[in-house]
């Protein structure tokens, strides 16, 4: 087994089932999809003629965005699934999403293993809050940055729904905050930044993640208090592993850090390819 792989894997309320044929099929909560998968360019280990047995809705790409066909007639566009004691709406978006990237486990694990009500977490690129949601459920103070004001409503509601408070929400542009942050030498003990692959800032300004990861890593960086840590997560096929290391070792030569791909295993065995992970210990 390559020493690059790390497998993250499902729970209760999250199971990759199968994947294969340019798509993969997930079980959330109590009702079963099929998505679009890029990375799965292999054959899947169940007929297709099974999937649509198994599943409740597919979404089918139409360009860069495309819609969800029910295969079931009554299943619900909107449901909530657990993760320990929290709990995420989950929503047919017209991205194909629906509203939690379950890889991000392994840092939902970390975070919680690492944080404490003593200590401060930051979360760039935050999407829906699973990991601000853990954060505060350890207690720390926790700021929750996105560009895109649908999504932190999102995230609002999760935090109501699993009985937390006090989540400090951020409408703005990641680097653009991280930036304003490094003037007033605010320091975290963990920042996490999952950033896409390209992105629209709160104005509007569209920007690539191989033009701006230079930046995001050393103003990201600047804000790690001693002995903290950041997390990086990318899926973009214009940054790859190699990519990653070299830059890894021009930002973080004096910090010790762990490089990993990400994987989850379906139940039918198959492994699937969920981008890279970088953790830097400072
Ligand atoms: C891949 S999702 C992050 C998923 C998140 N880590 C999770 O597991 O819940 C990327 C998020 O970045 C946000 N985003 C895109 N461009 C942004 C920018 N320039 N500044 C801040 N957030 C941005 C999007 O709105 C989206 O919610």
């Amino acid at each position: 087994m390559s020493q690059k792989k790390l497998f993250t894997e499902g729970w209760a309320d999250y199971e990759l089932i199968d994947a294969g044929g340019g798509k993969k099929l997930e079980r959330w909560g109590k009702v079963i999809t099929i998505r679009p998968e890029v990375q799965a360019y292999f054959k899947s280990e169940i007929a297709f003629e099974k999937w649509y047995k198994m599943a409740d809705w597919e979404f089918v790409q139409k360009g860069s965005a495309g819609m969800w066909k029910p295969l079931k007639p009554t299943t619900p566009k909107e449901w909530t699934i657990g993760y320990n004691h929290l709990k995420f709406k989950l929503s047919l978006t017209k991205f194909k999403h629906v509203g939690l990237f379950p890889e991000q486990r392994t840092n939902w694990d970390f975070i919680e293993q690492h944080l404490s009500s003593a200590d401060r977490f930051l979360n760039l690129f935050a999407y829906t809050g699973a990991a601000s949601l853990v954060a505060r459920h350890s207690g720390a103070e926790t700021l929750h940055v996105d560009s895109v004001k649908q999504m932190i409503t999102w995230a609002k509601e999760n935090m109501d729904t699993s009985r937390l408070l006090n989540i400090k929400w951020v409408v703005d542009d990641a680097l653009k905050f991280a930036k304003r942050e490094e003037k007033r030498e605010n320091k975290y003990k963990i920042v996490l930044m999952d950033p896409p692959a390209w992105g629209i800032g709160a104005k509007g300004e569209k920007w690539k993640l191989e033009e701006k990861i230079d930046e995001l890593l050393s103003t990201a960086a600047s804000l790690v208090q001693e002995g903290g840590f950041l997390i990086v997560n990318t899926y973009s096929p214009q940054l790859t592993y190699d990519d990653l290391k070299e830059l890894a070792n021009i930002y973080f030569s004096d910090q010790t850090y762990d490089l990993k791909e990400l994987w989850m295993k379906s139940t039918s065995g198959r492994e699937l390819y969920f981008g890279n992970l970088l953790r830097i210990k400072f």
